[in-house]
């Protein structure tokens, strides 16, 4: 079982995996279910193989890694230490690490399709931690369960989509999700240079998600149920300090237009875009969102090596 886009879960089975992440998280709680996950899959291992920097993903499937009994091999830096400095591709990394009786091969890299290239070699499954501007499936997946532990449905919701829709993979792999599920409503809010693409508008106007494009904060924190910002790429775009997204940045004024009960996320890392006085809001959600990705990892890897 790989796990290369959203595109390959059906609602059923984004519901069995929502279902399994939250019965880890409640058997986390207890040093009872805490120490049967971490004698579950004794004896396997699995590899992160990581070309790009990370601090959430890779921590915390390593973390999962662990608690499931899994053990860790990991090059944190791939593209610096391991062969790939020297020239070998992903394809004959991939054939070497085919030999090792590995669990599952855990890669993010900053070619989009990668994870794919990988897969098409691969004899162990392949979880795609990121491909370029891509998807970040693993990253929609722990979203949306935060979304759903919040609200307890996928359904409609109004969900804004903030900052730079044009490089960030993570807004790409939610929309894809989000448009599984019915009647949600997406705004987009972003300077003409960081627009959504025109492949995701299209696949979610015909799944029937509806959607709009604005550059105005206000008018699309109205009723919004989610909000849900991302940082300006800097290390996937040249022109980044020629791009002015200074009217984009959430501090506890602009987050005063929100209602009540919506709730704020960010895949992370925040760099300027919310100010860090807005933490303090019950609505910033972003750092339980993080957390979250422990549970929906630890299910993933579960699924695949009880496969
Ligand atoms: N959200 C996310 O992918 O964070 P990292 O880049 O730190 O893994």
């Amino acid at each position: 079982m790989d796990v290369l886009s959203v595109d390959q879960f059906n609602v059923e089975q984004l519901e069995d995996i929502f279902s399994l992440a939250n019965s880890i998280e409640q058997r986390l709680k207890d040093k009872k279910g805490t120490k049967e996950l971490a004698g579950k899959h004794f004896g396997k291992q699995v590899c992160t193989l990581f070309y790009e920097p990370s601090t959430r993903t890779r921590l915390s499937f390593e973390t999962a890694a662990l608690k499931l009994g899994l053990g860790v091999v990991s090059t944190e830096n791939a593209a610096g230490f391991s062969s790939a400095a020297k020239g070998e591709t992903i394809e004959d990394t991939i054939n070497v690490l085919n030999n090792y009786g590995l669990t599952a091969i855990i890669i993010r890299h900053p070619e989009t399709g990668a994870a794919e290239k990988a897969a098409s070699v691969s004899k162990v499954p392949i979880v795609n931690a990121g491909d370029g501007t891509g998807e970040h499936p693993t990253q929609a997946l722990l979203d949306a369960y935060t979304i759903k532990k919040q609200f307890g449905r996928l359904d409609n919701l109004k969900v804004v989509m903030g900052g730079d829709l044009k490089y960030g993979r993570t807004v790409r792999s939610l929309c894809r999700l989000l448009s599984l599920y019915p009647n949600n409503h997406i705004s987009f809010v972003s300077t003409p240079e960081l627009h959504m693409e025109q492949d995701i508008k299209d696949l979610l106007k015909k799944s029937g998600t509806t959607y709009e494009e604005t550059d105005s904060v206000n008018t699309a924190f109205k009723d919004a149920n989610v909000v849900y910002w991302t940082r300006l790429q800097k290390d996937r775009i040249k022109t980044a300090d020629s791009i002015d997204i200074s009217d984009f940045t959430l501090t506890p004024e602009k987050i005063a237009l929100l209602p009540e009960d919506s709730i704020l996320l960010h895949p992370l890392p925040r760099i300027t875009e919310i100010t860090p006085e807005v933490d303090a809001d019950p609505r910033a959600k972003y750092f339980e969102q993080a957390g979250n990705g422990l549970y929906i990892r630890m299910a993933l890897l579960d699924q695949i090596a009880s496969l």
